[in-house]
């Protein structure tokens, strides 16, 4: 191995993406809001943007609550970050905050949609408080967004 593939193995770093409940229907589902990407079309964007940033990625996709909680314990030990879309539970789930706040690891919170221009149940997110960071608004460019600043917030790290 040349020294700068040696190099680059050392920086590699690990993202782990949970797609939150029902974008599993992207693509159809509400496409002002969502865009007209379907999921497996935002995860090879996301995909394509790790290669570039010479990030290792896994994503997942769920419907269930318990199962976010679930990933997010044992996950963090594979993992250096997380980016989580919690979907609606953003607004009212303080077990996923928890989980959040409870295992020690950067946490990326990344919606679609712009959250704050829409419903007024949309706008409150209690998991927001717990994450490093939140970005919103831009469709498909959240997740990518949310990839780049852990490229940079990982790299001050070490
Ligand atoms: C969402 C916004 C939430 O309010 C909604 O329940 C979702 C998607 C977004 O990506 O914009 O399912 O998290």
């Amino acid at each position: 191995m040349t020294d700068s593939a040696k190099q680059k193995r050392v920086d590699l770093k690990k993202v782990f993406v949970i797609h939150g409940p029902n974008l599993n229907l992207l693509g159809t589902r509400d496409p002002d809001q969502y865009g007209t990407l379907t999921l497996s079309k935002v995860n090879t964007a996301l995909k394509k943007r790790a290669r570039e940033l010479n990030i290792e990625i896994r994503i997942i996709q769920t419907n269930h609550e318990g199962r976010i909680i679930d990933i997010l314990h044992r996950r963090r030990k594979w993992t250096d970050a997380f980016i989580i879309n919690p979907g609606a539970f953003t607004h009212y789930s303080y077990a996923i905050r928890d989980a959040i706040e409870g295992i020690q690891k950067p946490v990326v919170e990344v919606h679609l949609s712009d959250i704050y221009q829409r419903e007024d149940f949309r706008k409150v997110s209690v998991t927001k408080d717990v994450c490093v960071a939140q970005f919103y608004g831009k469709k498909v460019d959240s997740y990518l967004e949310a990839l780049g600043f852990l490229a940079e917030h990982l790299s001050s790290d070490t």
